[in-house]
This record gives C-alpha cells, sequence and structure tokens, in this order.
C-alpha cells in the first residue's frame, strides 16, 4: 500500500533512501571511538591472527560484495580470499584447510544454495560466520557466528539497502582483521574509521542529486545492450550495477574487467552503445581512461563514474557523474549509489513493475 512506502512511489526507491540511515546503523554499533568491536565475532586475537585463509560464499548481490569484500580484505589485513557463488562452492568439494573461515552473506537468510554451503562448511570443519539480515533466519541460526546488518525489512526484489549494509559489514571485518594483524596501526585505523563515518552523508548527497541521472536515464529506455567496465572494486561495482539494471529493465546488460574487453565485449559494440566506466582507483586512471578511449573509438557512448577530483576524465567521456572523495577502498559504497538510480530509472521509464520483477524472487527458498 502506499502507506507502506512512505511517500515513495515504489519500495525500492523508498529502500535506497533508506541508504544512509541503514548504513549508520550498521556501523555505529561496531565503533567504539576510535576502535573496532565485533563482539558477535566471538574470536579472540589469536583466533583472528590464527586465519589463514577467508571463503566468502553467496549468490547474487550478496556474491558482488564479497568480490569487492576481497579486494578490501586482502588489500588491507593481507589475507587470501575465494569468493564462490553458494551454488559452485557446495558441488566443487572445495579445498578447506585449517584456518580457514568461511563467511556467508546474505539478506534474507534462507537462499538454499547459501544454507547448503554453510551446512558444507561446517561439516567439514571450518568456523562459519554469517553475515545476514534477517534476525532469527536459518543462516543465522546455523552459523557458528553472526554479524547482522541493520537495514530493517527490504521488500523491493533488487536489493539496494541490504547490499549496501553488506558492504559495511565486510569492511568492519576487513578492518578489524587488519589491525589485530598488525597490518595497520592505531593511527591508520581511526583514519579508516573517519573515511567510513563520512559515508552516510555522502551516500544521501549522491541520493539527491538525482535528477542529473534521471535525465540521462530517460535516453536509455530502448537500449539494447549496455555494458558496464571497471579495474579492481571497480569491477565488482560494474557487476553490481549491471544486475540492477537488467533484473529491473530487463535491458541485456554486462559487466566487463576493462582490461579484458579487448577479448570479447569490444565485438558487441555498435554506434551509440551505452559503455557505464567506473574509475574510483587512482592507480587505475590511466589503464580506464585507455579502455575507455578503445570502445569510444568504435562508437560507445561514455557515461563516468569517478571521484570528484577528476575532471581530466571529461576528454574521454561523453557524460561524468562525481562521487565525493573518499578511501579508496570504500568507493563502491558512493559509486552503486548513481548506478542504483539508473537502473530505477531506466525500468520505470519503460514501465516495468520495479519491485516484482519478473520470474524473480526476494528470497530463493528452492535449488
Ligand atoms: C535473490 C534476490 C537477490 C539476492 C539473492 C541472494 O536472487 O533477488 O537480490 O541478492 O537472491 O539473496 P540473499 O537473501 O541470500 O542475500
Amino acid at each position: 500500500s502506499a502507506a507502506e512506502k512512505g511517500g515513495y512511489e515504489h519500495f525500492m526507491q523508498k529502500e535506497m533512501y533508506e541508504q544512509p540511515k541503514a548504513v549508520t546503523d550498521t556501523l555505529n554499533p561496531r565503533l567504539k571511538g576510535s576502535r573496532i568491536e565485533i563482539e558477535e565475532l566471538g574470536m579472540t586475537d589469536e583466533e583472528i591472527r590464527a586465519v589463514r585463509k577467508i571463503f566468502i560464499v553467496a549468490c547474487g548481490s550478496a556474491y558482488h560484495t564479497g568480490v569487492t569484500a576481497k579486494y578490501v580484505f586482502e588489500g588491507l589485513a593481507r589475507i587470501p580470499v575465494e569468493v564462490d557463488l553458494a551454488s559452485e562452492f557446495r558441488y566443487r568439494d572445495p579445498i578447506l584447510e585449517e584456518g580457514t573461515l568461511v563467511i556467508i552473506v546474505s539478506q534474507s537468510g534462507e537462499t538454499a544454495d547459501s544454507l547448503a554451503a554453510l551446512r558444507e562448511a561446517k561439516a567439514r570443519g571450518c568456523r562459519v560466520l554469517g553475515i545476514v539480515n534477517v534476525v532469527g533466519s536459518s543462516i543465522a541460526r546455523e552459523a557458528d557466528n553472526v554479524m547482522y546488518t541493520w537495514a530493517g525489512p527490504e521488500i523491493a526484489v533488487a536489493t539496494t539497502k541490504a547490499y549496501s549494509t553488506q558492504l559495511i559489514a565486510e569492511y568492519l571485518l576487513a578492518l578489524k582483521f587488519a589491525h589485530v594483524r598488525g597490518r595497520i596501526n592505531d593511527e591508520e585505523l581511526a583514519g579508516y574509521i573517519r573515511d567510513l563515518q563520512l559515508l552516510p552523508q555522502q551516500i544521501e548527497m549522491l541520493l539527491n542529486n538525482k535528477e542529473k541521472i534521471q535525465k540521462f536515464a530517460n535516453r536509455y529506455i530502448a537500449a539494447k545492450d549496455v555494458f558496464f567496465i571497471g579495474r579492481g572494486i571497480d569491477y565488482a561495482i560494474s557487476l553490481e550495477g549491471s544486475l540492477k539494471l537488467k533484473e529491473i529493465s530487463y535491458i541485456h546488460s554486462e559487466a566487463y574487467a576493462a582490461g579484458e574487453l579487448k577479448h570479447g565485449t569490444i565485438s558487441l559494440i555498435e554506434e551509440g552503445t551505452l559503455v557505464a566506466a567506473v574509475l574510483t582507483q587512482e592507480d587505475l586512471y590511466k589503464k580506464m581512461i585507455s579502455n575507455m578511449v578503445e570502445v569510444k573509438t568504435r562508437g560507445a557512448f561514455i557515461l563516468a563514474v569517478t571521484n570528484a577530483d577528476n575532471v581530466e576524465v571529461e576528454k574521454s567521456a561523453d557524460y561524468v557523474i562525481y562521487i565525493p572523495k573518499n578511501n579508496k577502498y570504500f568507493t563502491n559504497s558512493l559509486a552503486v549509489i548513481p548506478l542504483q538510480l539508473f537502473g530505477y530509472y531506466v525500468a520505470i521509464g519503460k514501465g516495468c513493475d520495479v519491485d516484482k520483477p519478473r520470474n524473480l524472487a526476494k528470497s530463493v527458498t528452492v535449488e
């Protein structure tokens, strides 16, 4: 009903606008001054130091947050991370050695494949941590430990706020592990925490600048294919941007690691094909620009999503969306906002049922 939507047109829209609060609610209970305390992790510092490998296992968008988390964990804590789709992990006889921590990420806590992966990992003697949104759900109950995301109920099939809070939980874990394992000192940790605390207001700012994206989206309601490209963390954002667009607008889209373009996607570029290029990683700007030029010379129209200070990009892109400056590890939380808005506005422009896209379910409890 209209009342349930709190004045918004769709649940997806309402939930996008709830992101600043959801992020704050997930972040704040774990911050103690300039320290991170995750009591529910149930691990002593010694146990954290004994972890030799992490598996992040999930489905859909939750899996995409795992792809981001791999870069963050490996970059900050220097622990090898493997990210796996739950439906693959459970059947591939994964190598789970002593010292392996398995993290299952799930909004609903009921996804059949994720639950089966959890059971497999436990049966094989691994410690399992759940990152779950629904309190008391199956994954929350069966995991050894559970870290809740405090996004509140999510109704729209396409996840937005749960996704954003999953990222926060993963950043907190990566920072905690990095600090305990001596990879970052107290001062560095305090700096990262300050950056995390900037996120809610920066997300809010991006949500309030929706007109620019709405106008742009209206030009693409008849698009046949859209490509999303990025490198590193920006590749992970591209995966999510592409999924958001295709699941609700039914426009075919693909995410490609930008360096991989010339091994495939580039043959699909035609005059006017939209390519969304995400470039938030300063050390990869140059590489990204050269990939953008590659597609532009084949006729692509380029939408760039980049950091506020990267005005240089205007030379190679046709349309630019800036995100406020934050730490390089946390840019996904910002860059995803314009991509969510883009998918949303393309879908409503086409008259699609954004909250209940055809053939999809909010929670997939069957195989
Ligand atoms: C479904 C939803 C997705 C979600 C995925 C995993 O496919 O439509 O939005 O990412 O399931 O769900 P979970 O509840 O485990 O996060």
